[in-house]
């Protein structure tokens, strides 16, 4: 039984915390977030400790293991304090919005051997592994395209849109790094992107895109096409199309239940899809704990690694390069 120190306690941090305590191999045993209100409530209702200092939960004897779903500027504080205490660490994407930050982290951090993953959920939902399998059994032939449809039911509040580092960096990057998973050890090396503010006041506000489009290529050729939108008024739409010489596979929408309704109005209308994240991805964020739990265990490496976090950040700098300078950037990650 592993004991988690949980660093964050806003929206995804209460979802994470109640993901520990339902897992068999942990529980969760300190809670810390600036507001102590909000640490108290999940401590509270979780049988855990809120505390006042990140180093009294990262640095207690009695914590295995730290999870941290804190606002993105903190992340990179508290993964060298968990590192540094030899803790394994389960951190929220993106690592960073500065991408000096993160080289500078990975260069501190070269000789720590406890495990850093990245909260790249996406990659345990069952539907999108089970593309990411059909590419690499080659079930579809060679891979030519890959096209992500991803898109918010709603845009988040001004106070997250100050601190997201905006949409590229904040929503696409799940995105980016889903097409890298798919992909495998075949890199992205092209992108054009275009944003557009088409309705939403306070993305306006913060001179942020509510809409957005990408084509990236990778260095066999294969096409890659994402588009990203801030408003679906029919919930958390995530579609993955991959697509090949043998056929293609969909990982597609998933509603609320199965049921569809045949009536003198209507054939075969079904449900609403799920309305966000917490629910669209419950599965794959309990496996992502699994996994994590797995590779300390284990002691092996983490199945979404640092180099994976930095690398989907990289293609969040080069998106806006292109989206600046109106043209196709070439993407180094040195
Ligand atoms: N993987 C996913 O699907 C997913 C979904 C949503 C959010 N996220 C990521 O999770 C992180 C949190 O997002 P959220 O939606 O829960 O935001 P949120 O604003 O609801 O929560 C952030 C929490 O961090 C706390 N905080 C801020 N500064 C802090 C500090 N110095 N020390 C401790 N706590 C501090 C805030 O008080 C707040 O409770 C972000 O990095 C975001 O990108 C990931």
């Amino acid at each position: 039984m592993l004991n988690f120190a949980l660093i964050g306690a806003g929206r995804i941090g209460k979802m994470h915390a109640e993901i520990i305590n339902s897992n068999p191999g942990s529980r969760l045993k300190f809670v810390y977030d600036l507001n102590r209100n909000f640490a108290e409530n999940i401590a509270n209702s979780l049988n855990a400790i809120a505390v006042d200092k990140p180093e009294e939960a990262i640095n207690s004897k009695e914590t295995d293991a730290v999870l941290i779903a804190s606002a993105t500027p903190t992340h990179i504080e508290f993964i060298k304090m968990a590192a540094n205490a030899s803790k394994p660490v389960l951190c929220e994407k993106p690592i960073d919005l500065d991408i000096d930050k993160v080289n500078r982290c990975r260069e501190d951090l070269k000789n720590i051997k406890s495990p850093i993953q990245i909260g790249f959920n996406r990659r345990f939902d069952l539907s999108h592994s089970k593309a990411q399998q059909a590419r690499l059994n080659k079930e579809i032939g060679e891979l030519e395209m890959i096209i992500i449809s991803s898109r918010d039911p709603a845009a988040p509040g001004l106070d997250y849109l100050n601190a997201c580092g905006g949409f590229f960096r904040d929503t696409t990057i799940h995105d980016f790094d889903l097409s890298r998973f798919i992909l495998g050890d075949d890199p992205i090396i092209q992108v054009s992107a275009f944003g557009e503010n088409l309705f939403d006041k306070n993305v306006k506000t913060v001179k942020d895109f509510d809409t957005a489009m990408f084509i990236l290529k990778s260095a066999s050729g294969v096409l890659i096409h994402i588009n990203n939108s801030r408003r679906a008024v029919y919930g958390y739409d995530q579609r993955v199309e991959v697509f090949g010489s043998k056929g293609m596979v969909i990982s597609n929408n998933q509603t609320q239940s199965s049921i569809e309704r045949y009536t003198s109005s209507s054939t075969s209308s079904k449900e609403l899809i799920h309305f966000f994240f917490i629910e669209r991805y419950q599965q794959a964020y309990s496996d992502q704990l699994n996994s994590f739990i797995d590779t300390i265990n284990a002691n092996s490496r983490p199945k979404v690694t640092f180099e994976d976090g930095r690398r989907a950040l990289i293609i969040a700098n080069a998106a806006y390069e292109s989206y600046e300078k109106k043209k196709i950037v070439e993407i180094n990650y040195e």
